[in-house]
């Protein structure tokens, strides 16, 4: 079967504005998107840019719009699609484009590190690893699943709008929480002044972009209005 695609096309430094390029491209019906574009820049177009690496879900640098949709190139199946239906590829939305379809991630992962995505511990490290039983673990494991595309912030309506898009974003606050529900963290107090504003935990809206795309079906907006309970919970002293 033959697949078409239109493609966002900008080069900062050749093009005035960005413009949209057609293409087709042979494909099986399990084919992956990616394996279309791959096709595209190898027989047709070598200059098409887009990131890529696992191609199985798991490194999350194909994250990119699909037919208005924020998603993984590497997860979505030609057969999902009409055969006479022309694909609509664009970048993510939020971030720069680089070009074509490769964004500036460095906002994203500055965000990311801002909120200290790493145990914090205040007590002597045991002789072998501080443990944690199978319920306690349970608690964020859904969390542990997020592969940092960046699908969610990239879909966010407050993210997408100019007069917030200082707030830290989905992500950010998905890994918030999974440190703040891990037995092991010592740090909940450093972690909670850090969420606790407007650009933190309480940008969030809840308009639960962020759960529907995510390709790793993590419970974002849940996992967040769990982080604003916590920061309630210890403002009142119970935690
Ligand atoms: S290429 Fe790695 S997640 Fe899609």
């Amino acid at each position: 079967m033959i697949m078409k695609f239109k493609i966002f096309r900008y080069d900062p430094d050749k093009d005035v504005e960005p413009y949209y390029q057609s293409y087709e491209v042979e494909a099986s019906p399990k084919d992956r998107i990616l394996d279309c574009l791959n096709r595209i820049r190898a027989e047709n177009d070598p200059t098409l840019s887009f990131r890529m690496s696992c191609g199985h879900g798991v490194c999350g640098s194909d994250g990119m719009r699909i037919n208005g949709t924020s998603a993984l190139a590497c997860q979505k199946l030609v057969k999902d699609f009409k055969e006479d239906e022309e694909v609509l590829i664009e970048p993510l939305q939020v971030f720069r484009v680089i070009k074509d379809l490769v964004v500036d991630m460095d906002p994203f992962f500055e965000r990311y590190y801002s909120v200290k995505p790493y145990l914090i511990t205040t007590t002597p490290a045991p002789d072998k690893e501080r443990l944690q039983s199978i319920e306690e673990h349970k608690m964020f494991e859904g969390a542990i699943r997020c592969i940092l595309c960046a699908c969610c912030t990239a879909s966010c309506p407050v993210n997408l709008d100019k007069a917030t898009e200082a707030y830290i974003g989905p992500a950010a606050l998905v890994r918030s929480f999974r440190y703040l529900f891990d037995s092991r963290d010592e740090g909940s107090k450093e972690r909670i002044a850090l969420l606790d504003n407007k650009d933190g935990a309480w940008g969030c809206q809840t308009k639960w972009m962020c759960t529907k795309v995510c390709p790793k079906e993590i419970p974002v907006t849940k996992e967040i209005f769990e982080v604003k309970k916590r920061i309630l919970k210890s403002k009142k002293g119970r935690m």
